[in-house]
């Protein structure tokens, strides 16, 4: 059996260009940190990876898959010396590597897949990334032999004005033979920088007969690296701009795609429509025929089939088919609102279902509470949910008609069918088929049962 190829990801410099508490590997795009975004394009070319850390940047230790394998370089002396280390800490590795800058987040599986195969087709011990990404920027430049061999990497700023001007830079990700890796990393020596650089093991590989190839992507923007946080905005936008991309090929149909953000984690089904200055994080999912926005933040969300958000935030909610909200709502964690429920202008839910068919229109807060089916919630009502020691729940039946600006005083209960007057301060359970009204709200009549206009909505 072949041994899975090893996954080297350098994530233990300091970052200092930043300008930040925060190791620069944890900053996050589209809503993952800089580090993971490697480690997926690792994981779908079946690499094993090992992660250099630092003392530094030992807190990014928290965020990878548990299991992860983490070497500690202890200090950080330059990029050759994090190889070095990676690979002292992984003694019985065989068969091929790849180094990836974890500063480098773009760089795409079938790059590193071309990466490996040039390698190996070239009979060379190194194959490196390379690109034409202008000269006014500090990558290493890509020096090239008379036969396109790579002769030598380097940095810009201790390049020559002629080297300087090369078209071609290093853009970090690497394909090793890792028996020669292991052996060469050895032989590295710190430069005149006093740092131990990874690149030079490409004279290193010359000078010993070996070859060393590269591989020029036409993609410009596969290579960025993040060293400050104008390119950490850079590398965003073309994740974003990937993402976006990646679900309009797939059927969601994008106004004004450049407003709208969405994680690298959300599902959006086919005939989804986001509308311009939408927010999509987390562990979001929406169904077909869904539209979102214009202006929404959905955060780890799941929403059914044929919904309408407009201008509202909804944050770990479960909306099923049919239900609209907005505009201006506010959805918080646990707010579940079964098919068909309407929730207007400036309602907010919290910690409570509410039944099929259900209508909340204007200025309402429902939390911890259950609200049973084709409930009509009027403008203004409250669940006064905390005594301001402990949270309460309220029961709400079906077919209750909730009158406007109701107070309802947790722990409460208002029966199937029940109603209550306009204003009423309700402190005792409504009984079924029960009026209640004034303040405090007392029974006063009986009511009749009626059948509700639409019993399509909310049966299930
Ligand atoms: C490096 C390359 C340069 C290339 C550029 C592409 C070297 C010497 N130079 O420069 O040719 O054009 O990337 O983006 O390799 N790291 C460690 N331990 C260390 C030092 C660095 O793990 O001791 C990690 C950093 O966390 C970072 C990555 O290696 O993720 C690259 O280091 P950085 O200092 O950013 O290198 P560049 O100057 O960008
Ligand atoms: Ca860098």
């Amino acid at each position: 059996m072949i041994d899975a190829p090893l996954g080297i990801v350098l994530a233990a410099g300091l970052g200092t260009r930043m300008r930040s508490g925060t190791p620069k590997v944890l900053h996050t795009a589209a809503g993952r940190p800089l580090v993971l975004h490697v480690l997926d394009a690792l994981a779908a070319v079946g690499a094993r990876p090992v992660v250099v850390l630092s003392k530094e940047s030992e807190a990014a230790r928290a965020v990878l898959p548990e299991g992860t394998a983490v070497v500690t370089q202890d200090p950080p002396r330059g990029t050759g010396d994090a190889v070095r280390a990676a690979l002292a800490g992984c003694p019985d590795a065989k068969g091929a590597a790849f180094v990836v800058y974890g500063d480098t987040p773009l760089v795409r599986p079938e790059t590193l897949r071309a990466l490996a195969e040039l390698r190996v087709a070239r009979g060379a011990v190194l194959a490196l990334l390379s690109g034409e990404v202008g000269t006014d920027n500090v990558y290493g430049r890509v020096v090239r032999a008379e036969n396109g061999d790579v002769q030598r990497i380097v940095e810009a700023r201790l390049a020559s004005d002629r080297e300087r001007g090369l078209p071609e830079s290093n853009l970090g990700a690497y394909a090793a033979d890792l028996a020669w890796l292991r052996k060469a990393v050895g032989g590295l020596r710190a430069n005149e920088t006093g740092e131990i650089f990874l690149t030079d093991l490409v004279q290193v590989a010359v000078a010993d007969g070996k070859r060393v190839v590269a591989h020029r992507t036409a993609d410009r923007d596969e290579g960025r690296g993040v060293n400050t946080r104008v390119e950490l905005a850079a590398v965003e936008d073309v994740l974003r701009r990937r993402i976006r991309e990646r679900h309009m090929l797939n059927g969601v149909t994008f106004h004004d795609p450049a407003s709208s953000l969405v994680d690298a984690s959300v599902e959006l089904a086919p005939d989804v429509v986001v509308e311009r200055g939408s927010v999509l994080e987390g562990a979001t999912r929406v169904a077909r025929g869904t539209v979102v926005g214009p202006y929404s933040i959905l955060r780890d969300t799941t929403v059914g089939e044929r919904c309408r958000i407009e201008a509202s935030v909804l944050e770990g909610a479960t909306l099923e088919d049919d239900v609209r909200v907005g505009p201006f709502s506010h959805l918080r964690p646990g707010a579940y609102l079964e098919r068909g429920v309407e929730m207007g202008n400036f309602g907010e839910v919290k910690a409570s279902r509410l039944g099929g068919g259900t209508k909340m229109h204007h200025f309402s807060y429902v939390g911890d509470a259950s609200v049973g089916r084709r409930v009509n919630i009027g403008a203004g009502t409250i669940t006064l949910n905390y005594d301001g020691v402990r949270k309460h729940r309220t029961e709400i039946g079906d077919d209750a008609f909730i009158g406007s600006d109701t107070l309802l005083r947790a722990p409460i209960r208002v029966g199937t069918n029940a109603a209550t007057g306009a204003g009423a301060v309700v402190t005792k359970d409504v009984p079924d088929d029960t009026l209640a009204v004034g303040m405090p709200a007392r029974g006063i009549k009986k009511r009749e049962r009626r059948a509700p206009p639409d019993r399509s909505m909310g049966e299930r």
